[in-house]
């Protein structure tokens, strides 16, 4: 049986029992304890919890899952897998077990024709009811096994909701693995099915044997997942997962790209794990996900590198992983159109991640390889010589260094938890504590950069606030679509995150109204601005609106700027309108400039964040190369143009279904209720979309694009201007080509180009002229420097000064560089086949610098030049830096300069290697 057959039967038979059929959510889950889509029962978390009531109380649905826990098994077993299809029925507070286990069995004897006599079943140890039912049905007492929390309790790692489970198994018969049921060998005895009897509320903590239960949920429920790779495995008679009809064509095309033959020992299971992470990828990035370092975007990226990795191991020589991600679409476009609507983004962020990945992996696995034999070699040097450990003790096993983890993470991305499989792979563990302060340390650094320092606590008691406003009064009614003036009265008062019963003059307090005619902040459009009255003559200036309260209220922020504000009072709203309108003549551009990238850059290009703010837009997009200037040109050219021809802009609402079906365009990370706004510009723009437009295209005015840059990888982000504000930026640089002519002494602005050229290449020519005499002067004084060499057992030293007006003879050196340059020079005067070393120092801007170096023939002899100038380097109150034969340091004291020459030259002469 096939799996779309599976797929059909399973949601018909729950729908003709009663049950209606929910879409799968995206693996993106709304959700913020969740980083993935786990389970199907994760978009239904709201309802186990009482906080929103489901459609109905009995529900079914197919729900497209990624779980990295079991990443390690992945190609080890026969059945594990990253991304998976999960079938279930849910019921809320209607039927209980005593119904589920029933149709369960019947499902999978009757309609799926499983052999009864190999199904088991596992229960929770105290569940006696959920035994006497399995028995019931027809599964004989012994094939009834009881487990502990680690097995039959459910819920999703943290706090919401859970309760204890039962599974069902099928034994897939001797040749697989040992007698004794699930409770022994979970490899030959497969779980197809798992039902959750929710029951009780999660708190934090606890682990996998022990649940920190802080209450029961509201009404019992019931949850339950049927793995459909699983029972397609089983029907369709093959030994993995891997070979079900959905998998074999990838596994197949594989091993057509590689030439290898993925069945073979020693290749199968790196190729089940290029499969199995390119499947993961595709959904990943079809929901929007792209690579990143941090969370789910690393999770992706982490896929990404590894099925890369696992490609080289197979012999892969080019980039593979889009062609393997057609042959996903291929098999699975049908069930999952964003897979097909998105193919060209799937397949272009995957190229990218190659090309980057891909050039750096054998360079960082070089360095890994060396760090890890250093790493073994010094373990067994220690363990021969000495008995007390010099480096923290993890385990038993060596460690290598969180540096170098953080190292090929910063340079060669590699995730830490690469580094970490190939050094197990070595019998190495890594420092991970050490790795993780010094990303904190660069993650301090990035935010310090930022400037992102957040009230997080202050957002809190605000989010109180709000939700006791709305629980009092319900939710505001924005009116502000069709006017922007309204009639409402003040529901609350916020003031420093507490409400307040009033608000006096001068003021800053948060106003929610029961009804606005404010835009709040929201699909990256700004909030709106504008005044409130109350009839007594007191008003408000209102600087921005945004939502509280999950989105229910709006917010206005606002500045008593006459008289006293109470709650209860009844007022008068104003929109600032010009504000407005140049906010939506940008909301409407960036509709057009969506549908222009489209066309011109092809269809991976998609919105992946906006902001909507008057006059001005900023739009970041999928794409993974910088767009050409020329190419931006014709961009905004269109842009114009489309808008010039005056389409029409046509707003209605639709059931999600209907706009879906009609193509309009959502979203990534945008959750849409049940009916949505679809705003159409001419017939070329379709997107759902809740914030304000223009009546017609000319209405936006002129945009003007005035900035392409990077933001994270894959991503471009083009600034733009629009209206008054792109008329004004011309005549802004209109006036700056005027007085750049004038600077050049030009008459006329079109030969500004032609003097320019002339000055700069006759800046170069200066230039490179300055650089010739500097480089003879340094010959001079390297030659003059030598003249000091002096022996010292055998070895040629130079010691100096180069601030010392004697050496320096009129010749500035200004920067480490140049000493570094100096250093060489002077080497190069060692007598033939000796070893030689110069230690060059200066004060430059009131600091002591040290640059050392040595010639092949001593570095046989020495320790590495940076440990030769490291005492040298502390004296002067700094350390010491470099790589190879060449090192310098730096500090602040300037009189120890002559005392650390001194000591560099010393450890040249007497240095020897340890
Ligand atoms: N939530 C349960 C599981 O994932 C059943 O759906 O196993």
């Amino acid at each position: 049986m096939r799996t779309p057959d599976i797929r059909r039967l399973f949601l018909d038979y729950f729908r003709e029992r009663g049950h209606q059929l929910v879409p799968s959510s995206s693996l993106v889950p709304d959700d913020p304890t969740l980083l993935l889509t786990t389970a199907g029962m994760v978009q239904f978390k709201p309802y186990f919890l009482g906080e929103s009531s489901p459609p109905k109380d009995r529900l079914v649905s197919l729900q497209k899952c990624v779980r990295t826990v079991d990443i390690d098994n992945i190609g080890t077993t026969d059945r594990h897998s990253t991304f998976f299809e999960m079938l279930g029925n849910f019921s809320f507070g209607d039927y209980g077990k005593a119904i589920a286990v029933p149709w369960a069995y019947e499902f999978l004897t009757d309609v799926l024709g499983l052999a009864p006599e190999r199904l088991w079943a596992t229960v929770y140890r105290e569940d006696d009811e959920a035994v006497e039912l399995w028995r019931r049905v027809g599964i004989p007492i012994e094939r009834i096994q009881r487990l502990g929390v680690a097995e039959n309790y459910w819920d999703t790692g943290g706090p919401g909701p859970c309760g204890p489970c039962s599974e069902i198994f099928y034994d897939r018969g001797p040749a697989y693995g040992r007698e004794g049921g699930p409770a022994v060998d979970t490899d030959r005895y497969l779980e197809v099915w798992n039902l959750v009897f929710m029951r009780y509320l999660r708190g934090e903590g606890g682990d996998e044997n022990t649940i920190p239960f802080v209450g029961d949920l509201p009404r019992p429920c019931l949850e339950s997942g049927l793995g459909l790779e699983r029972v397609a495995m089983v029907l369709q008679g093959v030994d993995t997962i891997h070979d079900i009809d959905v998998m074999a064509p990838v596994m197949a095309r594989l091993g057509q790209l590689t030439g290898a033959d993925v069945r073979a020992e020693g290749q199968r299971r790196p190729a089940r794990i290029v499969v199995d992470h390119v499947r993961a990828a595709a959904f990943l990035l079809a929901d929007g996900v792209l690579p990143s370092n941090e969370g789910r975007g690393y999770v992706l990226r982490r896929l990404l590198r590894r099925a890369i990795r696992h490609g080289q191991a197979l012999g892969v020589d080019h980039p593979f992983l889009h062609d393997l991600a057609g042959t996903v679409v291929d098999q699975l476009g049908q069930v999952w159109p964003e897979l097909t609507e998105r193919r060209g983004l799937v397949e272009q962020a995957m190229g990218h991640e190659e090309d980057g990945f891909g050039r750096t992996l054998a360079q960082g696995a070089r360095l890994l390889h060396t760090a890890i034999r250093r790493t073994r070699e010094e373990a067994v040097r220690r363990s021969s010589t000495s008995t007390t450990p010099a480096q923290p003790v993890l385990s038993a096993r060596p460690v290598l260094s969180g540096r170098t983890a953080f190292e090929l993470h910063d340079t060669f991305g590699f995730p830490v938890d690469l580094t970490t499989e190939i050094a197990a792979e070595a019998g190495l563990v890594v420092d991970t504590d050490r790795f993780e302060a010094l990303m904190d340390d660069q993650r301090r650094r990035a935010q310090r950069a930022r400037g992102e320092a957040r009230t997080q606590g202050d957002d809190r008691g605000r989010g109180q606030a709000y939700r006791t406003i709305l629980d009092r009064t319900g939710a505001t009614r924005f009116v502000g679509h069709d006017r922007l003036t309204e009639e409402g009265s003040i529901i609350g008062l916020v003031r420093d995150g507490t409400e307040v019963p009033a608000a006096l003059e001068g003021e800053h307090v948060e106003v929610v109204l029961d009804r606005t005619p404010f835009y709040a902040e929201s699909g990256g459009q700004v909030g709106d601005a504008g005044v409130i009255r109350t009839p007594d003559g007191s008003e408000l200036r209102v600087v921005d609106t945004g939502l509280g309260a999950g989105g229910d209220l709006h917010v206005h922020r606002a500045e008593v700027v006459r008289g006293e504000l109470r709650v209860g009072q009844s007022v008068h709203a104003v929109v600032d309108d010009d504000r407005r309108s140049a906010t939506a003549r940008s909301h409407s551009a960036t509709h057009v400039l969506h549908a222009v990238l489209r066309d011109t850059l092809g269809d991976h290009a998609r919105q992946h964040g906006s902001l909507v703010a008057p006059g001005r837009l900023r739009f970041d997009v999928t794409h993974f190369a910088p767009i050409e200037s020329d190419a931006l040109v014709r961009i905004q050219d269109e842009v114009n143009q489309r808008l010039l021809s005056d389409p029409e802009v046509r707003i209605w609402q639709a059931s999600r279904a209907e706009a879906q079906e009609a193509g309009a365009i959502a979203l990534f990370g945008e959750t849409y209720g049940e009916v949505v706004r679809v705003v159409d510009i001419g017939n070329f723009s379709r997107e759902l979309c809740g914030g304000t437009h223009v009546g017609h295209g000319s209405q936006a005015g002129p945009v003007r694009l005035v900035g392409e840059t990077s933001v994270g990888s894959g991503v471009r982000r083009i600034e733009a201007l629009t209206g008054i504000d792109a008329l004004r930026y011309s005549d802004h640089e209109r006036v700056l080509v005027e007085q750049i002519a004038a600077l050049l002494g030009v008459p006329r602005s079109g030969e500004i180009l032609r003097r320019l050229q002339g000055r700069l290449d006759a800046l170069a020519r200066a230039e490179g002229e300055l650089a010739d005499v500097r480089q003879r002067e340094r010959a001079k004084l390297a030659e003059r420097l030598a003249g000091k060499g002096r022996d010292a057992g055998g070895r040629w030293i130079v010691a100096e000064r180069l601030d010392d007006p004697g050496v320096r003879d009129g010749h500035d050196v200004k920067q480490g560089e140049e000493i570094r340059a100096l250093v060489d020079g002077v080497l190069a005067y060692c007598p033939s086949g000796r070893p030689g070393g110069a230690v060059l120092g200066m004060v430059r801007d009131g600091k002591a610098q040290l640059v050392l170096g040595i010639n092949s023939a001593m570095e046989q002899l020495t320790a590495p030049a940076r440990d030769l100038l490291r005492p040298a380097g502390r004296t002067i109150g700094g350390g010491a830096g470099g790589v190879g034969r060449i090192a310098h340091a730096g500090g602040r004291e300037v009189n120890r300069l002559d005392q650390a020459l001194a000591q560099a030259a010393h450890h040249l002469a007497t240095s020897t290697r340890t």
